[in-house]
């Protein structure tokens, strides 16, 4: 690893992978014991309803690292929906069903901050300066980017494409959060928020001598099992195999009666040889805490049927109150705008602050 380009495509290597491992585990035992030195961000993209893959990959954790007392910053990322796509969809419903959900899972808009891109002009400048740290050939090489590339099917690079990396340093600068949870293909991203935020300090200086403008901000990987879809493909919306949050008892019990299973009567827990079986007592077992071999042994020879009835059964209690308050919430659009627009004066006070110390450091005060 000679160069800092270098780092950045082998972030996601198993040397880097494994580092990344330790320093996770090391925060996680950093937080029991003093929460208020974390601040943490992380975000979606507005760009359709959440599933049951969100909820357990990373909904969940942040409900509960802000009950750990951890500063928590949740952002609706709504300029990064046109990174990949021609048009915005119906963005203003999607954000507020994303704030709607945030709440419905236990989200506390007392604790956290909700805010949104388009909504912190100060956040969106910094972008400027970090452009001028980073190079073409460096954003060119993002596994992360050039996976989602390919996953567009021949769709031209945009330049908010090619640059939506240090784009999100911008977001995770801004408010200088230092844990961000994410999934293993995020870590380039978080290996380009790091290569910012020291290359920072090195080009442009200090305001404070003793304290670099901007931390350098840790992954916090998360080690949920990935769920697959009803199909036992990966989920997305698109193979319309997902359970989102918003679906009704029914629906689901709609979808996972076409859940594929296999031949076999007797249920087990064989991720290998059985992943769809396997891949449904996981969601059941999520969504109880039970063990999946438990409740596989549990229903036994009922076969297909009865697991499917299981999990839909499982699913549908432990949704059954984030439902409610979901549907209680998009029926108060002007609670939903009361929120982000507490959260977005939040941000933007904060974005503020923190490009006056960009403009000191930069000279660039007259
Ligand atoms: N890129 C993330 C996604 O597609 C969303 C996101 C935007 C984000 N800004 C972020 C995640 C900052 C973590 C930190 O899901």
């Amino acid at each position: 690893m000679s160069t800092s380009e270098d780092i950045l495509a082998n972030s996601t290597n198993e040397a880097s992978l494994a580092r990344s491992r330790a320093r996770s585990a090391e925060i996680d035992a950093a937080i029991d014991t003093d929460p208020s030195r974390f601040r943490m961000l992380t975000g979606d993209r507005p760009t359709g309803r959440l599933h049951l893959g969100h909820y357990f990959g990373t909904l969940h954790n942040r409900v509960i690292l802000q009950d750990r007392g951890v500063d928590t910053w949740v952002l609706v990322a709504d300029y990064q929906v046109i990174t990949d796509r021609d048009g915005v969809g119906p963005i203003r419903e999607r954000v507020l069903g994303l704030v709607a959900d945030y709440l419905a899972v236990g989200l506390d808009p007392e604790r956290t901050t909700i805010f949104n891109h388009s909504a912190i002009p100060a956040l969106n400048q910094l972008m400027l300066p970090f452009l001028s740290l980073v190079t073409e050939s460096e954003l060119h090489r993002n596994p992360t980017v050039k996976a989602e590339l390919e996953a567009t099917d021949g769709r031209a690079m945009s330049g908010l494409m090619l640059t939506y990396p240090v784009h999100q340093a911008a977001d995770i600068l801004f408010c200088k959060a230092n844990i961000v949870p994410v999934g293993q293909d995020q870590l380039p991203h978080l290996e380009q928020s790091r290569l910012i935020a020291q290359r920072f300090d090195k080009r442009y200086g200090r305001v404070d001598p003793e304290h670099p403008v901007f931390p350098r901000p840790d992954a916090l990987l998360s080690e949920v099992p990935l769920l697959l879809g009803t199909d036992g493909a990966k989920m997305s919306k698109s193979r319309g195999n997902t359970i989102e949050l918003a679906m009704t008892a029914d629906e689901t019990a709609k979808i996972l009666r076409k859940a594929k299973t296999d031949a076999d009567r007797v249920i087990t827990f064989d991720p290998v040889n059985r992943p769809e079986v396997s891949n449904l007592l996981m969601m059941a077992s999520m969504a109880t805490g039970e063990a999946p071999e438990a409740i596989a042994e549990r229903i036994g020879d009922g076969g297909g049927g009865v697991l499917k009835a299981t999990v839909t059964e499982a699913l549908n209690d432990m949704l059954a109150p984030i439902r409610a308050r979901r549907a209680e919430l998009v029926a108060n659009e002007d609670y939903l705008l009361s929120v982000l627009a507490a959260g977005n004066e939040k941000a933007t006070a904060q974005a503020e602050a923190t490009l006056n110390e960009v403009r000191q450091a930069m000279q660039m005060v007259y």
